[in-house]
């Protein structure tokens, strides 16, 4: 381990800390009255997206301090050591290339000393072809008929890219399948989908990098069944299953045909891997010249990342930002609140991204850090929100960053919405940021003619203080290219900020223990077993409950 100065100890660190003090004093609305290019200043276009961050609550100086953050952190140098594929993911001893599988310059790739440009070339190749066999109908399940029903099997990152994505390009689908994600190993998810399904028409698609994962291996297990049921001969499997997978050995085991496995590679994370074959149902539901232009939107943002300056690199000051409003403001959470249908499954989406990447506590020295990580990131779709949680955003105790995100087009134009839509989208920013004081209050209440002795009993129930933080991101449409974009967006930040907070953002050891310890409980749900003495008095509690009201099978 190299060593490094922890974010903490920063020069600029405590810069900003001081900074903190002097802006929780200010309000975002007198920083935009007394500046009138704030809006030109703190916003900028980055390939297919259009980022304004101006109502954050920062200035010139902690913009410049927060730039100098960045330098101070070495930002650039750890850029370029993982586009030139060096293991920074250090505590898993590998590269973190999710890069190349969108790079679509024509240099070669070397990762650990091999060019991966053919590989990725190839498996490109393969799921085209795929897409062509099945989109032709030359591809025949048993029975001799078409393909109309694709089931995707995978969890977290094997299933919540291809899915979001899926669903915020349906426009562009032209429904030749039906599309369907299981992800849940409760068996209802599955069911109710293989419900509705015909064997002789299904394709399904078992997604896991490890091909270990629990919940995919049951629900793979339980399809393999259902399919056999009615095709009886394992020949029939090579027509109906393909895999994708780094783990070849057990995707073989598992009866899938060598020629239906689809490879990724371990410099892929899970959750930054719906640019490798992990995507395959997005090209089978969208085409692949869809998925060609998901892969171009994103080595756009990628090249930004990596030439604009500084001060006009988007995801760079979005990082910049979050750790502003995290790290100097003390804010808890980040919202992500799309105002487009399209990106209803973003929120979830970017949720494993940023949460599984940076919730992290120790730094690369395995020392526990003493400032915060990741933010609670959740969200929802914005207008919905509205009417749910927004109160808590405008007036609860807690200040909550958001990001909104926009688009300028909608993929589907019905007269009358598009422009009630995004009225909600720029307000709710502007109600966040300027609030309305007492004052304005009563001047309010007062001309439609309520008392002041009532005026006085609720004013200050309806105060909002404003001084919330939010970013604006805005598409001219959600596209392939431009989801692409925003994707890539993110997970730039989500590097950046890694970098800076000093924590490995590309292991996911925090996931295993639950998963150890319910490969040890699952045999102890048995009535016929007992149960293990160890354990807390909670959770024995709690089997033992489980068990007498379990039915017996
Ligand atoms: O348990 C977390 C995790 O390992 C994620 O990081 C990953 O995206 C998901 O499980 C699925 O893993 P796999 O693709 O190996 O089935």
């Amino acid at each position: 381990m190299q060593t490094f100065v922890r974010f903490e100890q920063l020069p600029s660190y405590s810069k900003l800390t001081s900074q903190a003090e002097l802006l929780r004093q200010q309000q975002m609305k007198k920083l935009f009255a007394d500046d009138n290019s704030r809006f030109t200043s703190f916003s900028v276009k980055a390939p297919n997206l259009f980022l304004d961050f101006s109502k954050n609550l920062f200035n010139a100086d902690v913009l410049g301090d927060l730039l100098a953050l960045a330098r101070d952190a070495d930002v650039e140098t750890w850029r370029s050591r993982m586009f030139a594929a060096e293991h920074i993911n250090a505590s898993e001893d590998r590269a973190v290339m999710h890069v190349a599988l969108r790079d679509r310059s024509a240099n070669p790739i070397m990762i650990d000393g091999k060019d991966a440009r053919p590989a990725i070339n190839a498996e490109l190749e393969r799921m085209r072809l795929l897409e062509q066999k099945l989109r032709s109908g030359e591809w025949k399940g048993y029975t001799g008929k078409t393909i109309s029903d694709v089931v995707s099997i995978g969890i977290g990152g094997s299933n919540l890219g291809p899915l979001m994505v899926c669903e915020a390009l349906k426009a562009y689908s032209d429904k030749r399948f039906t599309m369907h994600f299981v992800s849940n190993i409760d068996g209802v998810q599955i069911a109710e989908v293989l419900g509705k399904l015909n064997p002789e028409t299904t394709l399904f698609v078992i997604a896991s990098k490890t091909f270990t994962t629990q919940e995919t291996m049951t629900n793979a297990a339980t399809a393999e069944r259902w399919f056999m049921e009615a095709a009886k001969d394992k020949a029939a499997i090579a027509k109906h299953f393909v895999a994708v997978s780094t783990n070849r050995k057990l995707v073989t085991a598992f009866g899938i045909a060598e020629e239906n496995i689809f490879d990724m590679w371990d410099w892929v994370g899970g959750r930054f891997s719906l640019w490798s074959a992990i995507g395959l149902p997005i090209v089978i539901d969208l085409g692949f010249d869809q998925f060609v232009e998901l892969l171009e939107g994103a080595y756009e943002m990628d090249q930004h990342f990596q030439s604009a300056p500084l001060a006009q690199n988007a995801p760079m000051l979005m990082a910049l930002m979050g750790i502003w409003n995290r790290n100097f403001l003390g804010y808890p959470a980040q919202a992500l609140l799309p105002y487009d249908q399209c990106l209803h499954r973003f929120p979830a989406y970017m949720q494993q991204a940023e949460m599984e990447s940076n919730g992290k506590s120790v730094n690369w020295a395995g020392e526990q850090v003493n400032f915060g990580t990741v933010p609670l990131v959740w969200g929802e779709v914005g207008i919905n929100g509205q009417h749910a949680f927004y109160q808590m955003l405008h007036q609860g105790t807690d200040i909550i960053p958001a990001d909104f995100i926009g688009s300028i087009e909608p993929t589907e134009n019905v007269p009358g919405h598009h422009d009630a839509l995004m009225a909600n989208y720029f307000a709710q920013t502007q109600a966040l940021m300027q609030g309305i004081d007492a004052d304005q209050v009563r001047q309010e209440l007062t001309a439609k003619g309520v008392s002041p002795a009532r005026i006085e009993e609720i004013v200050e129930h309806k105060v909002h203080r404003g001084n919330r933080p939010t970013n604006s991101i805005l598409l001219q449409k959600v596209s392939a290219r431009s989801l692409g974009s925003l994707i890539a967006l993110y997970e730039h930040k989500i590097f950046v900020q890694g970098i800076i907070w000093r924590v490995h953002s590309y292991d996911q050891w925090g996931v295993e223990l639950g998963k150890v310890l319910a490969a040890g409980i699952q045999p102890e749900l048995d009535l016929a077993r007992g149960i293990n003495p160890a354990h807390d008095s909670s959770t024995i509690g709690l089997i033992n409950y489980y068990k007498q009201l379990k039915k017996k099978p």
